[in-house]
């Protein structure tokens, strides 16, 4: 299990405010661009109404001569007035009887291309109460084109009018700026709030991680307790547990092993022999050569290990060394008689370390046996026991670890082994 660090917490925060930010963005942009809309539309609403203030009575007399007139009368008063220039001003307009043939046109100068327009537009002409428009974009100028009935004052069409507003520099900058204003304010809410949110986010999520640490420390504490317990019951000393451990994520390492694996490879050393706890004393504790059924009763705890393991999600990472750790690169070891790379890496890493720890270290009943001698007993089971091309690595780096482990003595050993746990468990 690796925990999060604080750096990728922080990272995860910000890109999920940054994520935010530009969603808000987004959600201002759309509205203020509605909100824009209405605002042209409404001009473009009350230029019209104020035209048919003008032509109301020209219209429902049915004099289609007189209305255009007004027309053009309007369009030239409205273009020359301050106030239409400050909203801006109708380029195109057109009038439409109530059967919809049109009656009279006004088109600015210079303005012919939008009349154009129109024209290849093609028509929806709308029921009563109805308004019609349509944004768009020339050279960054806004226009809108609008279409609505021309209403009765009993509400019965006499037309239509049909323009092009053409919004003034000044109302679409203003419009531009409101709308980059509102984008930029939400953005910046955004982040701000996330700013002030994250300590709080960090401590609290730093009293999870202090207790995830705990909680791996405790499982850490067990995997050694168990390790040491079944050293004893085995009369061996957790040194050598401790020290075919170093030896294994040395090996492992120069193997190219990733994290996750060597953690693996570390349950499985401090476990491998778990099982021996179901194993009679008078089997385990004999002094002399175990006899056939005794041999065969002693290989079951392989089994026994692995059945151990079943009982922890945590510890079952330790099945690969639990079940490969008397597996024999020629397929000569037990339980499964596995060969070659049929038995797991962990477990092929293991042996070799299990081995020379074996031959080089001090017992009861024998003294270290040198370096080169052990290491010749090693290669002489090349291709035997060993995966040779682990053994070949083993050879170019054990003579620097045997003798750094020798001068750290047992109590140095525990510290190497502390910190290597460490530094493979702990939160980084
Ligand atoms: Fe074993």
């Amino acid at each position: 299990m690796t925990l999060p660090t604080y750096r990728s917490i922080l990272l995860r925060v910000a890109a999920a405010a940054l994520a935010l930010a530009a969603l808000a963005g987004t959600a201002a942009f759309l509205v203020e661009v509605e909100i824009a809309d209405a605002r042209v539309s409404d001009l473009a609403k009350h230029e019209s109404a104020a035209f048919l203030a003008d032509a109301r009575d020209a219209l429902s007399a049915d004099s289609g001569a007189r209305a255009g007139d007004l027309l053009h009368r309007f369009m030239r008063g409205r273009a020359e007035s301050g106030r239409a220039e400050a909203d801006g001003t109708f380029i195109v307009a057109e009038l439409y009887d109530a059967a919809q043939a049109k009656t009279a046109e006004y088109v600015a100068p210079g303005a012919e291309w939008a009349e154009e327009r129109l024209k290849g537009g093609g028509h929806q002409f709308p029921l009563p109460g109805e308004f019609r428009y349509e944004r768009f974009h020339v050279d960054g100028v806004i226009f809108i084109q609008t279409i609505e009935p021309l209403l009765d004052r009993q509400g019965r069409i006499l037309g239509y009018f049909e323009s092009v507003f053409r919004l003034s520099p000044e109302r679409s900058d203003e419009i531009v700026k409101d709308t980059a204003m509102v984008v930029a304010v939400s953005t910046l809410s955004v982040l701000a709030a996330a700013l002030v949110l994250l300590p709080i986010f960090v401590a609290f999520n730093r009293g999870v991680m202090g207790l995830s640490r705990r909680l791996l420390d405790a499982n850490v504490e067990i995997l050694t307790v168990l390790g040491s317990a079944i050293a004893k019951r085995d009369s061996d000393t957790h040194a050598h547990n401790y020290r075919v451990t170093i030896l294994a994520i040395r090996l492992a390492e120069a193997m190219g092993f990733d994290a996750d694996a060597i953690r693996r490879l570390v349950k499985g050393a401090f476990l491998h022999d778990v099982g021996k706890i179901a194993i009679p004393d008078r089997i385990l504790l004999k002094p002399g050569k175990l006899d056939a059924a005794e041999f065969a009763e002693m290989k079951t705890h392989v089994a026994h290990g692995l059945d151990i393991l079943k009982s922890s999600a945590w510890l079952a990472d330790a099945a690969d060394v639990v079940g490969g750790h008397h597996e024999k690169f020629d397929g000569s070891g037990y339980p499964a008689g596995l060969a070659g790379e049929a038995i797991p890496a962990a477990a092929r890493v293991f042996a070799i370390a299990d081995v020379f720890d074996a031959l080089t270290s001090r017992r009861p009943y024998k003294e270290p046996m040198p370096f080169a001698q052990a290491m010749a007993i090693l290669h002489d089971g090349a291709g035997r026991h060993f995966d040779p091309a682990m053994l070949a690595r083993f050879a170019a780096i054990a003579e620097d670890l045997h003798a750094r482990l020798t001068a750290l003595g047992d109590a140095g050993v525990d510290e190497e082994l502390r910190r290597l746990v460490g530094h493979y468990f702990a939160t980084p």
